[in-house]
């Protein structure tokens, strides 16, 4: 079955082509970054119009690279929530109209969903797609949340932050450092040449036996730590502090996971959303996975962040086991797991 999977919740415009819910056959993204970056952030409006521009002409390049015809397509599978509602209706309607065109069946994706699964298309770092049941951190911009994963579409929500997703939480102190947009990828990257032990930071931890989290205290933390100094951080500073800051956010993300898979009695772990491409966080969990004995699943960081393959996949799960959505599919901005 070749899915042509595509992706228009926020500020990427994704087209891609997933055979038999494998093999990317290819995976276009479209990213608005440097729009909205002058901005500081996404901009709503800003983000439909850019899709409506960009999306039939990412589709074609997602064609064309997978060496595909129309006729070839055996499905349409798109984000059908959750995500901004004027940025999802532009791959909605596409989507449909495509579907209407071929005569082919669509199937509305839910983007959480789509994280889940990007775990199951073929790399090389991952040689074997994880068993059912496992454990699932997602970590997006929006959502931070420990997952029951019982089967494909199955999913259970056991964790959850109380405020702020955990890409929030990197965004929003990127700004107060005066960072770019987004402020996960420049923490990253400073964060490298950091010492993460300079500054300490709070690590909310709100009961023992809980795996929700929290992430306000680390907000305020940092922004009454500028609010001391007289000039704004810079040079070898500026990185101390991306990388505290990145210990903070990553400690309580391994610690909470650890506590689940024990709570659980799981022995597998997927890492998934955007935060997963975060490098401190990817080591810390393969330093956990190697001392605690249980199997890690990491996509690669392209299919951490949005992207339309994820969206095929987690569409032919659902295509092949005969799902279909009506022609007059709604979008659903807060469209639960
Ligand atoms: O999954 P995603 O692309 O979009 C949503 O569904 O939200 O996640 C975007 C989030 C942003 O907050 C971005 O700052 C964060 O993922 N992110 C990172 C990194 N790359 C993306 N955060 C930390 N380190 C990164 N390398
Ligand atoms: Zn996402």
């Amino acid at each position: 079955m070749i899915v042509l999977g595509i992706e228009t919740s926020c500020d990427e415009t994704a087209a891609a082509v997933v055979e038999n819910g494998r093999r990317v056959r290819s995976d276009v993204v479209a990213s608005q970054v440097l729009v909205h970056a002058e901005f500081g952030g996404v901009v709503p409006e800003v983000a439909s119009r850019q899709h409506i521009a960009t999306i039939v002409p990412v589709i074609r390049h997602a064609l064309a690279e997978a060496g595909a015809t129309w006729d070839d397509i055996d499905g349409v599978a798109v984000t059908s929530g959750p995500g901004l509602v004027g940025a999802l209706l532009v791959g909605v309607e596409t989507a449909k109209a495509l579907g209407y065109a071929l005569d082919r069946p669509v199937i509305g994706v839910n983007h959480l969903a789509g994280h889940l699964a990007a775990v199951y298309l073929e790399d090389p770092a991952l040689p074997a797609p994880p068993p059912y049941p496992h454990l699932a951190l997602l970590v997006s911009g929006g959502h931070t949340a420990l997952i029951r994963v019982e089967g494909s579409g199955r999913n259970v929500l056991i964790g959850a932050t109380r405020d702020d997703a955990a890409g929030e939480a990197f965004d929003k102190v990127g700004k107060m450092l005066g960072l770019g947009y987004p402020g996960g990828v420049q923490i990253d990257r400073l964060a490298a040449t950091g010492n993460r032990d300079a500054v300490s930071l709070p690590r909310a931890l709100p009961g023992r036996e809980d795996i929700d989290f929290s992430f306000s205290g680390l907000k305020t933390a940092v922004s009454t730590l500028l609010a001391r100094r007289t000039a704004a951080p810079a040079g070898s500073d500026l990185a101390d502090l991306a990388a505290s800051v990145q210990a903070a956010i990553v400690d309580v993300l391994v610690r909470k996971s650890r506590r689940a898979l024990l709570r659980e009695g799981f022995h597998d772990l997927v890492v998934c959303g955007g935060v997963a491409a975060n490098r401190g966080l990817r080591a810390a969990m393969a330093a956990a996975a190697a001392e605690d004995g249980f199997s890690l699943y990491i996509p690669p960081p392209k299919r951490c962040t949005d992207n339309a393959a994820m969206i095929a996949v987690a569409g032919t799960h659902l295509l092949a086991r005969g799902e279909r959505s009506p022609l007059d599919l709604a979008v659903d901005p807060g469209l639960p797991l």
